[in-house]
């Protein structure tokens, strides 16, 4: 392996995982914190990696298996032996305890959800935090537990499921937790990360943006040189703040093509050139595609059937233009840390699978290109961060997600350009209405979907039939989970009210009450 090129910089501390589902939630406590840190799974840390890795500090993450289980993950050995601080989470802490001489047993009395725990003894762990004799809610998630710690460890607490809810051996400054620190639930988790990675492994918090943004410069001058850059513009943050970033670096060797498919919300193509070309001076090709898309899109009903075709037709328009800039021998992408993380697989044996980030189509291969990815180490959070830090706008790198395909999947059914600026139109009103009360940020997603349905309406003295309109609004943390967002009835009443009157086409306006499982996010 060789090192990511920001983690040369920093300190860094190594996430060995063993399949959590909140394992990514360590990484961005850390990171939260001003810490560098990367997640690897257990069985691709070799003895070479962690020499050049060096980590300063090392954290198991929890897991679904069993220690009790043949062939259940263990933390590499070699890792007791580098003499840096280890926090072991959950599987972590009993893979801990299995490995150094301690016992874990299948319980009866398994912890899920949230728990008390009561401090026994004092450690730099707890410093500043929790003090002895104090009690306090944790969140757990275990069937297994500890009845036996290694020699050299003492509890530090207890609950009433797990005798050793936290273990310590402060010579060797080894510790377990059987709870969750990483998760929201666990209300003083985030100052026990932080107290095991500032105090305890002595580092200091040097990854702040202001410091990302400077070394991304340089590095993205450094991999570039003279070559030209293409950048595809979505419209959308990440692609936004890689252009802004890579022209800071490369100025006018970067060329940005947005594709405008007339699928956006209301005024976000416009908001695209005018930031780019006029107040960036970036230099950007705008191709008008609407009527192409449209075209493509007429009849056609099917969700999937739909994004094929977006997806296709996004990929010949962008090649051509793209073929049009000479001399180009980069691709910029806006690829996330979320999507190169490597994930333990435990169905498919030891390998790992890699989420492949879907890169333009096969475009870099078939053109020749060579990918830029400024982003690669960063949570979305953070591309919001840095956006900010290069002067975007704050309205547009908060903005919500939005899908790739826009509005065609907002649309069931097929998709005209009647019905496309209908859906435009009360979208803007329900979002308007939304920033107005102050919501926006409390909320992950907001959106307008045109349903396919008719329905009688009366407005003056005369009789309408016009299409049905359903607002949808959720909370979540990535998209994966999600609940309805708790708007109260007059707001609702305001935004129906407003989008029946402002917007000829529609009579009808229902609000959407599902949570995902069992609904999606997007309707198609
Ligand atoms: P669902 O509807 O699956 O959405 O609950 C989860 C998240 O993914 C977004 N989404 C998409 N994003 N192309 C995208 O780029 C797609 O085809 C697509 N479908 C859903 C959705 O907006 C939500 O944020």
């Amino acid at each position: 392996m060789s090192l990511d090129p920001h983690a040369e910089q920093h300190a860094r501390i190594l996430i060995v995982d063993f399949g959590s589902q909140v394992t990514q939630l360590i990484a961005r406590r850390l990171r939260e914190s001003g810490v560098y840190c990367e997640i690897h799974p257990f069985n691709r840390i070799g003895d070479d990696f962690l020499g050049e890795f060096a980590p300063r500090a090392i954290i198991l993450s929890g897991g679904p298996a069993s220690v009790k289980t043949d062939q259940s993950p263990r933390a590499p050995k070699a890792i007791f032996d580098l003499g840096v601080p280890i926090l072991g989470i959950c599987y972590g802490e009993q893979t801990i305890c299995a490995q150094l001489g301690g016992n874990v047993e299948t319980s009866d009395h398994r912890e899920f959800g949230r728990a008390m725990i009561d401090i026994v003894k004092e450690s730099p762990l707890f410093d500043g935090v929790w003090t002895e004799g104090s009690r306090h809610q944790v969140w757990m998630s275990h069937g297994d537990r500890v009845n036996a710690i290694p020699e050299g460890f003492t509890v530090i607490a207890k609950s009433d499921g797990a005798p050793f809810a936290a273990i310590a051996d402060e010579a060797r400054k080894i510790y377990g937790v059987q709870f969750h620190p990483e998760v929201v639930h666990t209300p003083d988790g985030a100052a026990l990360l932080k107290n095991f990675t500032h105090k305890i492994a002595g580092l200091s918090g040097d990854w702040t943006m202001a410091a990302f943004r400077d070394e991304a410069i340089v590095l993205i001058r450094k991999q570039v040189g003279g070559a030209r850059v293409i950048c595809g513009l979505s419209g959308g943050v990440d692609s936004s703040v890689a252009a802004v970033l890579i022209h800071e670096a490369i100025a006018e060797q970067l060329t940005c093509v947005f594709v405008d498919t007339g699928l956006m919300r209301a005024g976000e193509g416009e908001e695209v050139v005018r930031l780019f070309r006029d107040s960036y001076n970036i230099p950007l090709i705008h191709v008008q595609a609407e009527e192409l898309f449209l075209k493509k899109l007429a009849s056609v009903d099917d969700p999937e059937q739909k994004r094929k075709i977006i997806g296709a037709t996004f990929i010949d328009v962008f090649e051509e233009e793209a073929g049009k800039i000479k001399g180009a021998a980069f691709l910029a992408q806006g690829t996330l840390y979320p999507d190169v993380i490597e994930s333990v697989s435990f169905s498919g044996g030891p390998s790992a699978t890699i989420k492949s980030h879907h890169n333009v189509g096969g475009l870099p291969e078939r053109m020749n290109l060579k990918l830029v990815e400024p982003l690669r180490e960063l949570f979305k959070d953070e591309v919001r961060a840095l956006g900010r830090e290069l002067g975007l706008p704050d309205h547009f790198v908060g903005r919500h997600p939005f899908p790739g395909p826009g509005l065609a999947i907002r649309i069931p059914g097929d998709v005209t350009k009647e019905k496309a600026d209908i859906l435009r139109k009360a979208d803007a009103i329900y979002l308007d209405e939304i920033r107005t009360a102050g919501l926006y940020d409390e909320i992950w997603q907001a959106f307008a979907v045109l349903l396919p349905v008719r329905t009688v309406g009366v407005m003056g003295d005369e009789r309408t039939y016009d299409y049905v309109l359903a607002l949808r609004a959720v909370t979540s943390t990535d998209g994966m989970t999600a609940d309805y967002y708790p708007f109260p009835h007059d707001f609702l009443g305001r935004c129906a009210t407003r989008i029946i009157n402002e917007v000829r086409g529609v009579n009808r306006v229902v609000y959407d009450v599902t949570s995902k499982p069992p609904g999606t996010i997007e309707w198609e």
